[in-house]
Order: structure tokens, then C-alpha cells, then sequence
């Protein structure tokens, strides 16, 4: 009779109550796969058509290219790559320009030290590594914008921030840190989704103008790099499981100067002072903000107004609606963007870029490229534009994770997935494993059931709810320990 009980015992710890939670959590992490998003940025989407680029063009045979995408305006890095990562418009975010500001002290902070300032960044919206975190998922970041910054009291907890004066065109640390994103990070410590990001072809496109010799060769850097990204996840055995998403923030244009080209220069404007200015925020390419003093709203609107014929002027709430940059405290009640080719000055031109960007991102010049290759994604194929607000619900599918309120949408890529399983996939694929799992266990379950009705019921009652017992536990025990998986690393 021992004898029978032990069997009983043996029969039932070794049933669904104890191995489901294990299958489980084995089954979706394997049936998941991985996501790594890389920004060149500044990488306009027709750089590859005056370059030789065999990697691009093989990644695009082997996957998804889209002609060009929409950038949030207003069209430069920090508030595109946000929309990137949250998939919100910039008015909706919040990270409304590259530069923090304090319009009663009058403090500026540069690019590289906004970075740091968290509330700056954190202002409602969530960037998609904290929710993959929160929904059970590794995620990391290497000098991506806002990677530094914490959300409502959460890191990116694989992280790599950008050094001060970082040499952003250096191949051999792009090398390095491509070998850390997927050496160390996906293969070694299984990350599910990283962002990557690389400070070219905007430096070259500035500094020399989209058109020139120096940005060609940039290009073909990145081509290299493209090539080494694709080798190096084939070595680690990454590729069936890995997609890649290459993409950028915004795209670059040709400043105009020259005899012809009549500057636009503020304080030149008939009417126009910046005494009657309390802030502004102008000598940053194309496009500025003003805080006029106490009363001087109307007098300064109505005299930029018109000031130049190449010079766009609203006040905050007149934006266009399609520019989604409008709605925000932070946005300052006047603001400036110019036609393409121009950058707004203020005192004196103190702004040498042969190459700008920070326009409408209706202008062709603005659009970033976008291409994409793994197993979820379809091959050879090339479709229409979409706005980059839809990259991140994308992501969110692919990884298989609940979006949060976001301004895109889903439908709006989808195409471009393999249909069948990928689809609705990991999960399906995940519950049909776990349906076969349930479905043996139900069936030893109801073997065992027979077993002790028929032979041992009254005698094994208490042994068996003693271990109905254990197996509670062991089932919160194997639940803390996948908690404790996932907060380790
Ligand atoms: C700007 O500075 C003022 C005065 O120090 C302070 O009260 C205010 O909170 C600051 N605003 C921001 C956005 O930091
Ligand atoms: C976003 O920032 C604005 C201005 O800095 C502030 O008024 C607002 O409360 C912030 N919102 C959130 C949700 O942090
Ligand atoms: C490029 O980066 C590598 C690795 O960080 C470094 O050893 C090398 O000196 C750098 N080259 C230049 C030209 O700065
Ligand atoms: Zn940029």
C-alpha cells in the first residue's frame, strides 16, 4: 500500500501543476525572435543611388526596403529618434528639440548634455525598452538617443552611453560596438531587442553637403557596415532569429548660399527686435522659437510675418495639424522653419553646415530610408512610403509585446511580415506547445485519476492533498525564479 502511494506521489509531481510553468517559459522565449533597430543617422533615403552599395542592395533582395519614410517634424535627432522609440508625434512625446531649455534663466544645454537631463525625456511616454522590460523582455541600447535618461524610475538595463566628444565616424569602434550588440548582448546574455546607433552620414552630409565626395564615401562606410552586421550575426548563428531594421531619423539638403541667395537674417526684418524677445532659440538650422515679452506677441508676429519670402511663420496654436507640433507646453508661442536650402540667423550668420536638416518633412530631402531582413520579414520586397510613426508598433509585434498608446499603427506595416505564422505567431506557436503540454498532462492527470479511484482512494487522501500542497509552491517557486531570471542581468 506504501508502495502504491508512492507511485501515486510520483505520478502526480511529475504532472501539469509542476511542469507546465517551466514549458512555458522555455517555449516563448525560444518562439520569440530577437530585434535589433539601427539608425545611421542623418542616412537620407536616395544616398544609395549615386554609391556603389552591395550590402544595402543584398539586404534588400534578401528582405524589405521601403522607398523612403516620414519623419516627425520637426525633422532632427533627439525628437525623431524619440518618435522612433515610442512611436508618438513630437507634440505628443514631448522631446520637442535636440537642445534643453530654460526660458526664465535662459539656460541652454547642447545635444550631447540633454542626454542627461531625465525629466526632459521622461515626460509621458514610454520608450520601447522599458515596456519590453516591464512585459519580461532583456532589451538594450548603445548610444541611441535617450538611452542615458530615466523613465519613471527605469533604465535600459544592457546600456552603452555615448562618450563626450565621441568620434562618430571611426569604423574600427563601429566595429567594436557592433561586436558587443551581438556577440555579447544577443548571443552571450540572450537580449531580445536592441537599438543601435551610429552618429553618420549626418556629421559628413553637414559638414561637406549631401552632395558631396565626403558623404559617397560615408556611404560606402555604412554599406561596409551593413555587410559586417549581416557576417557577424551569421558567425554567432543569429540570423534565423534576429531581424534587423535599419532606418534613420531624418534626411539632409543642400544649404543655399551665395549671390543670389538672400539670407534670411532676423534682426534685418523691418519691425522685428529682440528686445521685445524674452527667450529664443534661433541659429540652429532651419527652424527656431521665440518667447516674445509680456504684450509683444502680436507686434513681433505681425512683423516676421511676410519678413521673408522664404521664412515660415506661426504662432504655436496656427501650426499646420500635419506638422503634430503644436500641442505642447514646451513648444514656445512663435514658431519659425524656412523653405528648403535656408537657416535662420538672428544677429549675424553664424551658421557655415553646407548641409541642414530640421525642415518640413514634407520636403523629399527630409525622408531617412528604411530596409529590414530576419525571419519575419519578406523577401524582395519593396513597398510604398509610411511615416516612422509606425515603426514602433511594428516593434512591438515583432517582439511580441502590448504597445503603449502610440500614433501609429500596425496595419501600416504589416505587409511587409511574412503572413503565415509570424502574423499572429509567437504567440499561436507558443500556446500550440503549450496546448500539447496540456493536453498530455490532462491525460495522465485523468490516468492517475483512474489510477487512485480505482485502487487507492481512501487510503492515499491526505498524502495526495499534501502534495497538491508542494506542488503550489514549487509552481510560486518556479515563478520567482523566472522573475529572478529576468531581473539578474
Ligand atoms: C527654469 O528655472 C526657473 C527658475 O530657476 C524654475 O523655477 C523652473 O522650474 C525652471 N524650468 C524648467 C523647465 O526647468
Ligand atoms: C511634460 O513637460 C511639461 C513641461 O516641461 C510639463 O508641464 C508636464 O507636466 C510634463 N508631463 C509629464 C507627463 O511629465
Ligand atoms: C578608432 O577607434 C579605435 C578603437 O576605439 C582606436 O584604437 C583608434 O585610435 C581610433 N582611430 C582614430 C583615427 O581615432
Ligand atoms: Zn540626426
Amino acid at each position: 500500500m506504501l508502495l502504491l502511494c508512492l507511485a501515486v506521489f510520483y505520478l502526480i509531481s511529475s504532472s501539469p501543476c509542476a511542469s507546465a510553468p517551466s514549458w512555458y517559459s522555455t517555449g516563448s522565449r525560444s518562439a520569440r525572435n530577437k530585434l535589433l533597430l539601427i539608425s545611421f543617422d542623418g542616412f537620407r533615403w536616395d544616398y544609395d543611388r549615386d554609391v556603389d552599395t552591395p550590402n544595402l542592395d543584398k539586404m534588400a533582395q534578401d528582405g524589405v526596403k521601403a522607398i523612403y519614410v516620414t519623419p516627425p517634424f520637426l525633422t532632427i535627432t533627439s525628437p525623431a529618434h524619440f518618435t522612433l522609440l515610442t512611436g508618438r508625434y513630437i507634440e505628443n512625446h514631448g522631446v520637442i528639440h535636440n537642445m534643453w531649455f530654460n526660458t526664465t534663466t535662459q539656460e541652454k544645454k547642447q545635444y550631447y548634455m540633454t542626454q542627461f537631463v531625465d525629466s526632459y525625456w521622461d515626460n509621458g511616454s514610454l520608450p520601447i525598452w522599458i515596456t519590453a522590460q516591464r512585459q519580461g523582455l532583456k532589451a538594450g541600447s548603445l548610444h541611441f538617443p535617450g538611452t542615458a535618461a530615466t523613465y519613471k524610475g527605469e533604465t535600459v538595463r544592457v546600456r552603452k552611453v555615448e562618450p563626450r566628444f565621441y568620434d562618430h565616424s571611426n569604423e574600427t569602434d563601429w566595429r567594436l560596438n557592433i561586436n558587443k550588440v551581438i556577440g555579447e548582448w544577443f548571443h552571450q546574455q540572450d537580449l531580445d531587442f536592441v537599438s543601435l546607433y551610429f552618429g553618420e552620414p549626418d556629421s559628413a552630409g553637414h559638414k561637406y553637403g549631401p552632395d558631396s565626395p565626403e558623404r559617397r564615401k560615408m556611404v560606402q562606410q555604412v554599406d561596409r557596415t551593413v555587410g559586417y552586421i549581416r557576417d557577424t550575426i551569421q558567425d554567432h548563428g543569429l540570423t534565423d532569429q534576429l531581424n534587423i531594421i535599419i532606418t534613420a531619423d531624418h534626411g539632409m539638403t543642400t544649404v543655399l548660399r551665395g549671390g543670389l541667395v538672400k539670407e534670411i537674417m532676423l534682426s534685418k526684418i523691418p519691425g522685428f527686435s529682440f528686445k521685445d524677445i524674452k527667450f529664443h532659440l534661433v541659429d540652429y538650422g532651419p527652424a527656431g522659437m521665440l518667447l516674445p515679452k509680456e504684450g509683444m506677441l502680436e507686434k513681433v508676429y505681425q512683423a516676421l510675418k511676410g519678413g521673408h519670402p522664404h521664412l515660415h511663420v506661426y504662432k504655436k496654436e496656427e501650426m499646420p495639424a500635419r506638422l503634430h507640433y503644436s500641442n505642447h507646453p514646451r513648444l514656445l508661442p512663435i514658431i519659425l522653419f524656412a523653405d528648403p536650402g535656408y537657416v535662420i540667423n538672428g544677429f549675424l550668420p553664424v551658421q557655415f553646415h553646407k548641409g541642414e536638416h530640421g525642415f518640413d518633412n514634407q520636403v523629399t530631402d527630409m525622408k531617412p530610408f528604411f530596409r529590414a531582413v530576419g525571419p519575419d520579414f519578406q523577401k524582395n520586397q519593396v513597398v510604398g512610403p509610411f511615416e516612422t510613426v509606425n515603426v514602433y508598433p511594428l516593434m512591438c509585434h515583432l517582439l511580441g509585446i502590448n504597445p503603449e498608446i502610440n500614433d501609429g499603427h500596425i496595419d501600416n506595416t504589416k505587409h511587409m511580415l511574412v503572413p503565415k505564422k509570424k502574423a499572429e505567431g509567437n504567440n499561436n506557436k507558443m500556446s500550440t506547445r503549450l496546448q500539447v503540454v496540456v493536453g498530455l498532462s490532462a491525460v495522465t492527470g485523468f490516468l492517475v485519476l483512474v489510477f487512485i479511484v480505482t485502487t487507492s482512494y481512501a487510503l492515499c487522501k491526505r498524502p495526495k492533498i499534501r502534495e497538491e500542497n508542494s506542488c503550489k509552491l514549487k509552481h510560486a517557486a518556479s515563478e520567482e525564479n523566472t522573475d529572478m531570471e529576468q531581473t539578474i542581468f
